[in-house]
């Protein structure tokens, strides 16, 4: 890198706006949107999509509920070719969806753009060319006239091709390509320049695609320039204002969605913002965050993992485990404050249908996306009581009681510290399985019965194996676990006080379990809790004793 004086880079200028109105507005309604995967993600892909797949992926575009696709560069290959005409010709595009078409303004492009068409009901013939300084310059060595000239001949030669395909209704959209990088009266001199030859009207706009091919200022200075061009426009009405974002600055989101505050209508993009270089708008992103603020986005991602599943198939990308929405761990909190708090948040949910959401750390319900609340919260040695805990009820019904979380939780961390490595869920269980429910040494119960006593006392008879010898055990008691005590007392006499006591069932139906909890104390008021599982709930609370024994005792 250059050192101080930076000279190789300049600050971008800013735009004179002074009476901008965009700052202080909210977004209210879902744009247009339009899906431009086939060709701009589909030219930066390493290995361009096979007719199949693009197939495959506009068919998932269309169920996803995109009214408008750009399917491809007819002109430029046969492959864009041959698969629009497979769309044409096997009847493949829904009455209410439109293709869009992008065509250098060239004649022979052009000319060979509208044979593709043929037969198509629908579509937007997508005119574009670069307007920017540095491309007049560089790439075509003209001046602003001649560049103009390009535009007005290019929308002249659409125009008259327009009755070529007298069965297609065709919709006109024009992107100075670059105008991020334009001068903004010059891209105003350009659009007008097509808008006169074109004549749209209110009732057929034209669509102005205004494009931050590269995107190099910070996306107040692209919102600057939505807004300036929107309100220095003549006929305002007769143009739908269309966004198109790349994200070289990382900021393509931010520039959308205030271009939406300055006055854009429309906005281009793709799934997962693939795209050239660093990518086009992620618009599952965009659309997500307007439904996140109660904005019905028009395109639907109830299945947000099948819809990546096909996107990562068809275009060989992945999805970043981060990426907002849709990647592996957004919905997975692994810091223990966090997991306690999300715990409380699911557990005080109004659980009817439309109540607000109100979970802290998930700014929307995984669920909503076809997410799975069981992948929310996952252990490693960060991890707080209140997320074993969770696992433990949430993925297999076990309600501990809540002094007990933290004396469980640390059992797991322990372990989680040795290994150093998440533990899964699965783990967790075999853990607790391992701690409170398979140990038998040295108590083991085999047999237990009880009868209930005229006094009003129960009167119990158990085999217990102690240290691997099986005795019987006979006692009364104010209840079976009392009856118990006092049985095991005389035969095996150790220092413990009941201290509370608590079961649930495990499921439901004649068959369904039933798991204990019980908590003993030594005369030092140290605590261990045991747990049993048992049909009979009586086995149950004696199995837990006994584990709270064999684990004070170990
Ligand atoms: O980024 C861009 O400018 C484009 C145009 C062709 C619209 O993709
Ligand atoms: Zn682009």
């Amino acid at each position: 890198m250059q050192k101080a004086p930076i000279t190789k880079y300049k600050p971008f200028p800013p735009v004179s706006l002074p009476n901008r109105q965009w700052p202080s507005r909210s977004i209210t309604q879902a744009p247009t949107w339009c899906s431009v995967d086939l060709r701009d993600g589909n030219q930066a892909l390493i290995t361009p999509m096979s007719i199949q797949s693009s197939l495959e992926m506009f068919d998932l575009l269309v169920a996803t509920g995109f009214k408008e696709i750009e399917v491809g560069f007819p002109s430029a290959n046969d492959i864009y070719f041959n698969f629009l005409r497979q769309l044409i010709e096997e009847n493949r595009i829904p009455d209410d969806v439109t293709i869009q078409v992008l065509v250098q303004a060239r004649e022979h492009l052009i000319r060979r753009t509208f044979e593709s068409l043929e037969g198509a009901k629908q579509a937007i013939v997508h005119l574009y060319n670069s307007t920017n300084p540095l491309q007049r310059r560089v790439t075509f060595g003209k001046s602003k006239k001649e560049i103009t000239a390009i535009a007005i001949d290019g929308t002249k030669l659409v125009k008259e091709l327009v009755p070529s395909i007298p069965d297609t209704k065709i919709h006109f959209q024009y992107s100075p390509e670059s105008f991020s990088d334009t001068e903004l009266e010059y891209s105003l001199e350009v659009c007008e320049a097509v808008m006169d030859i074109w004549q749209p009207t209110a009732q057929e706009p034209i669509i102005l695609n205004l494009p931050a091919t590269v995107e190099l200022a910070t996306p107040n200075i692209h919102a600057d320039q939505i807004e300036w061009f929107c309100t220095h426009m003549k006929n305002r009405d007769m143009a739908i204002i269309s966004l198109h974002t790349h994200n070289d600055r990382g900021t393509g989101m931010a520039a959308t969605e205030l271009g939406l505050l300055a006055g854009a209508d429309r906005v281009e993009g793709t799934l997962f913002g693939n795209g050239e270089r660093t990518g086009n708008v992620d618009i599952v992103t965009a659309a997500l965050n307007l439904y996140s603020q109660g904005i019905d986005p028009q395109l639907d991602f109830s299945n947000l993992n099948q819809i990546r599943e096909v996107y990562e198939r068809c275009t060989r990308m992945t999805v970043h485990e981060r990426h907002p929405y849709a990647g592996e761990l957004v919905f997975t909190a692994f810091s223990g404050s966090h997991q306690d708090a999300i715990k409380k948040g699911m557990d005080q949910m109004d659980p009817s249908e439309g109540a607000l959401w109100q979970v802290p750390y998930l700014a929307i319900d995984p669920n909503d996306l076809g997410r799975n609340y069981k992948a929310i919260i996952r252990i490693n040695n960060q991890s707080g009581k209140g997320g074993v805990a969770y696992i433990m009820e949430h993925e297999f019904g076990f309600e501990m009681p809540k002094k007990m979380h933290p004396e469980f939780s640390r059992v797991v961390n322990e372990i989680a510290d040795k290994t150093g490595i998440e533990i899964t869920a699965a783990e967790i269980y075999n853990i607790f399985k391992a701690e409170y429910i398979d140990p038998k040494k040295p108590l083991e119960l085999e047999t237990f019965r009880t009868k209930n006593l005229s006094t009003g006392e129960i009167e119990c008879w158990a085999t217990v194996k102690i240290q691997n010898e099986s005795t019987q055990l006979n006692g009364t008691g104010n209840g079976p676990i009392d009856a118990f005590v006092n049985a095991l007392h005389k035969e095996y006499p150790c220092d413990f006080e009941l201290v509370s006591y608590s079961e649930h069932s495990l499921g439901s139906g004649a068959n369904s379990q039933a798991v204990s909890y019980i908590q003993i104390s030594n005369s030092e008021n140290s605590t261990w809790y045991g747990a049993g599982i048992h049909t009979n709930i009586e086995i149950a609370s004696i199995k837990a004793l006994l584990s709270a024994l064999n684990r004070f005792q170990k």
